[in-house]
C-alpha cells in the first residue's frame, strides 16, 4: 500500500467526513423529486454544510492555511503562502435532480502552485488523490493517463455551456468539429470527476470554458501526477485563474486542441 503523507491523509479524512454527510443528504433528495417545491433549498443547506464540516476538519489539522472556498469565498490565514482550494460539492445540478454522479473537491496551493488534489465520488466510493513528485493514485492504485493516440478511439469528457453561464461563443462549432472525428462525447456533469477521469485514463481529454480554480485546482495535479497534460484552452500556462481548460492524456492534446481552436487538421 502506498504509504500517504499526513498532509493527504488530512485532506482524505476531511473528505471522506464530509461525504457522510452528502450521502445521507442525496437520499434525502431522491425522496424530495416528486414534492411540488423541489429539493432546491434542501440541497443549498446540503451544499453549505459539507463546507462547514471541510473548513472545521481542514482548520485543525492545518490551523494557519487559508482557503478559498466556492461558498464562502476567501478566508485568510497566517501563513499566506498556503491555502485549501475547495468545491465542497462539485455536480450539483446532478445532486439536484436525484443523478449519482458528483464529488467533493480539496486542492491545496502552495507558494501559486497546486501540490496536492483530493477528489472523492462517495457514491461510488473512488478516492482520487495525487501529490506533487508522489504519484496519482484510485484508492490504493497508480493511476496513468491512457496510451490511445488515434483520435477516432478517444472518448472526450466536456462541459457544455447552461443558462447564466458565460461561454465561448464557438462551442456550438467545436462540438460539430470533434465529435465526427472521436469515438465519443460525455457530459457528466462534474468537472472535477471530468478531471479524475483524464487522470484515470477513462476519459482520454476534456475541454470546459469559465471553470472556477475550486473546479480546477485538484483535478490538475491528478492529472499532471498521472502522466497527462493541462493548460488553457489556446495554449496559456495558467487554466487555474482563466477557468478555460484543456486536459488529455498528452498524446492527443495536440490533435484535440487543434480541433477545438479550429487550426485544421
Ligand atoms: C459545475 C460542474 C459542472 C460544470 C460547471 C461547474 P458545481 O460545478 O463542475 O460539470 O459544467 O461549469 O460549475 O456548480 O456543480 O459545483
Ligand atoms: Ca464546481
Ligand atoms: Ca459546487
Amino acid at each position: 500500500m502506498t504509504r500517504r503523507s499526513p498532509q493527504i491523509t488530512a485532506m482524505i479524512n476531511a473528505a471522506i467526513k464530509c461525504a457522510r454527510g452528502l450521502q445521507r443528504d442525496f437520499g434525502e433528495v431522491e425522496n424530495l423529486q416528486v414534492s411540488k417545491k423541489g429539493p432546491a433549498n434542501f440541497v443549498s443547506a446540503a451544499d453549505i454544510q459539507a463546507e462547514k464540516v471541510l473548513y472545521a476538519e481542514l482548520s485543525r489539522a492545518r490551523p494557519d492555511y487559508g482557503f478559498l472556498l466556492e461558498e464562502s469565498g476567501v478566508i485568510e490565514g497566517r501563513d499566506t503562502k498556503s491555502r485549501w482550494i475547495i468545491d465542497p460539492l462539485d455536480g450539483t445540478t446532478n445532486f439536484l435532480h436525484g443523478i449519482p454522479h458528483f464529488a467533493i473537491s480539496i486542492g491545496l496551493e502552495r507558494a501559486g502552485r497546486v501540490v496536492a488534489g483530493v477528489i472523492y465520488d462517495p457514491l461510488r466510493n473512488e478516492l482520487f488523490w495525487a501529490e506533487d513528485g508522489i504519484g496519482a493514485f484510485l484508492n490504493d492504485h497508480r493511476l496513468r493517463v491512457s496510451a490511445r493516440d488515434e483520435l477516432g478511439d478517444a472518448v472526450v469528457g466536456t462541459g457544455m455551456p447552461f443558462k447564466g453561464r458565460e461561454t465561448h461563443p464557438d462551442y456550438g462549432d467545436q462540438l460539430d468539429r470533434i465529435m465526427s472525428q472521436i469515438a465519443g462525447i460525455r457530459r457528466m456533469g462534474s468537472a472535477a470527476l471530468d478531471l479524475a477521469y483524464v487522470a484515470a485514463g477513462r476519459y482520454d481529454g476534456f475541454w470546459e470554458y469559465s471553470l472556477s480554480p475550486w473546479d480546477i485546482a485538484a483535478g490538475m495535479i491528478l492529472v499532471t501526477e498521472a502522466g497527462g497534460l493541462i493548460n488553457e484552452i489556446g495554449g496559456g500556462r495558467d487554466p487555474l485563474a482563466s477557468g478555460d481548460v484543456i486536459a488529455t492524456n498528452g498524446r492527443l492534446h495536440e490533435p484535440i486542441s487543434r480541433l477545438i481552436e479550429n487550426r485544421g487538421r
